[in-house]
């Protein structure tokens, strides 16, 4: 991140700082540029100032401004605002963060009201509110991307309700299932990210202003007015770990780590299938690469991407624990640079389920290619030996019987399906003519209409159970979106 970010304009040297009367002097060269925070900060301004303009009224209400000092403040907070937008805001030398850069400012536009916006208040709560609000923005945004995604591939699964397809394990064929069902795993992965962010949200919602620097103020402030104001329905109870926590910023990276190693697993799957000897997929022109040399490739950069910065965000995260560990309360400068990996880490992660449904609501998927794979008769090894689990073979004899029978089929160079009734015969008397009835994927299925299985009527509830968890998903986006300042 560079140090001094391009969009300010040159300041005077050496503006005066908060602390000009404690500190004589200038500052030590490059100290500025060294630790200054404008780059990240500008990314929560907006929350500063409802912060600022909450913390405002709360001083009114109690009587340490009048107002007309409330008006001038609200008045210059505006005015901020707009520069700030309009990425005109005049940066000056000395402005070591978002928080010093608008009281500066405000002092210039609003006098002697502006200098009185600090009162009871430290850069320490700020940053804390700041992060926050932010940080309970990313949440709700989040829950918004990952709901999208969850819709795509609920969409995609009814498309293809009847779409048979091998289903792995080690890589290897195991036994047959249906794309539907193996969509509907990643929406229900995509869920626990939901509820964990929402989770995770329970506790960022509860306000650190009025904690000060660390140990509040002998004034008469009111924390819950504030509170309120910034749609918080909690107050942080002790003003040491209010300024000092982090922990909503950790949670939130470890349920993003969670989205984008759900993400990365979903991507490694596409690249898989749109593989040449997979062909189970294929990626539009659109959304697909291709070689700079090698004219015929096609290739599935997107997906590739996807699953790699899973391990960025993993980054983030360890970054940021790494940066609050073993600090000693309350706050340390230190706690400055467990912000980037934060910010780093939601956009990230959003950025990626924005692809994410994008790319899944256009891939096409070759459904015939699938259920060939999904109809080789070796899937159904199990349920040959579960019939013979029927017939009352201990289910360890019949799965030596029927690796048996795989093992001969394999020797003659032809299928399970192909082996003759006298054959199954001579491994097992249990095993006869009606064993062949069981090679029919379909058929397979239709016999695991077990909760959380593969069946086709199964899979029809299961449809139904994601939709409802994607329409709860976006209420409580909407309902926390509106609380938000
Ligand atoms: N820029 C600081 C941060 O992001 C704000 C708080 C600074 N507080 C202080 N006492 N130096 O953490």
């Amino acid at each position: 991140m560079s140090a001094a970010g391009g969009r300010r304009s040159r300041p005077p040297a050496g503006g005066a700082k908060a602390w000009h009367g404690r500190l004589a002097g200038r500052t030590a060269p490059g100290l500025e540029a060294y630790s200054h925070s404008l780059d990240q900060d500008l990314q929560y301004w907006r929350e500063d100032l409802a912060g600022s303009r909450a913390h405002a009224r709360m001083l009114r209400t109690i009587g340490i401004l009048s107002p007309a000092e409330l008006l001038s403040i609200e008045q210059g907070l505006t005015r901020i605002a707009a520069e700030l937008e309009a990425s005109r805001f005049p940066f000056v030398t000395g402005d070591e963060d978002i928080h010093m850069a608008v009281e500066r400012r405000l002092v210039e536009l609003a006098g002697a009201a502006g200098a009185k916006l600090h009162t009871a208040r430290s850069r320490n709560d700020q940053v804390a509110l700041d992060l926050r609000l932010f940080t309970r923005r990313a949440q709700v945004d989040l829950v918004a991307g990952i709901a999208e995604v969850q819709q795509v591939l609920v969409r995609r699964s009814r498309e293809h309700r009847q779409a048979l397809l091998p289903g792995y394990t080690h890589l290897q064929r195991a036994q047959p299932t249906t794309l539907a069902h193996h969509l509907l795993a990643h929406v229900e992965m995509l869920q626990r990210d939901c509820d964990r962010l929402l989770d995770a949200h329970r506790r960022t919602d509860a306000s650190p202003l009025g904690a000060g620097a660390l140990a509040g103020s002998s004034l008469p402030i009111d924390r819950d007015q504030v509170a309120r104001a910034l749609g918080f329905t909690q107050i942080a109870a002790n003003s040491l770990d209010a300024v000092a926590d982090r922990d909503f910023a950790l949670e939130t990276l470890f349920a993003c780590v969670l989205v984008a190693q759900h993400g990365s697993r979903l991507a490694e799957e596409m690249v898989i299938w749109a593989s040449a000897e997979f062909g189970f997929v294929d990626l539009p022109d659109a959304w697909a690469t291709g070689s700079s040399l090698m004219p015929q490739k096609k290739n599935p950069d997107v997906f590739e991407l996807l699953r790699a910065r899973a391990g960025r965000v993993l980054g983030d995260l360890v970054a940021a624990c790494t940066i609050l560990k073993a600090l000693p309360l309350a706050y340390n400068r230190d706690l400055q640079e467990a912000t980037p990996p934060l910010l780093d880490g939601v956009r990230v992660t959003a950025a990626g389920l924005a692809m994410l449904s994008a790319v899944m609501a256009a891939i096409r998927f070759d459904t015939e290619r699938m259920a060939e794979a999904a109809l080789d008769p070796q899937l159904l090894a199990t349920d040959v030996a579960e019939h013979l689990v029927r017939k009352g073979v201990p289910f360890r004899e019949a799965h030596t019987i029927v690796g048996r029978a795989v093992r001969a089929a394999l020797r003659r160079g032809v299928t399970l399906a192909d082996l003759e009734p006298s054959t199954w015969q001579r491994i097992h008397p249990a095993a006869g003519a009606d064993v062949l009835q069981l090679f029919d994927a379909r058929g397979a299925l239709r016999r695991r209409e077990l909760p959380g299985g593969p069946g086709p009527r199964t899979v029809g509830r299961a449809l139904q159970r994601a939709e409802l968890l994607i329409r709860r998903n976006r209420r409580q986006v909407e309902l926390l979106r509106a609380r938000l300042p």
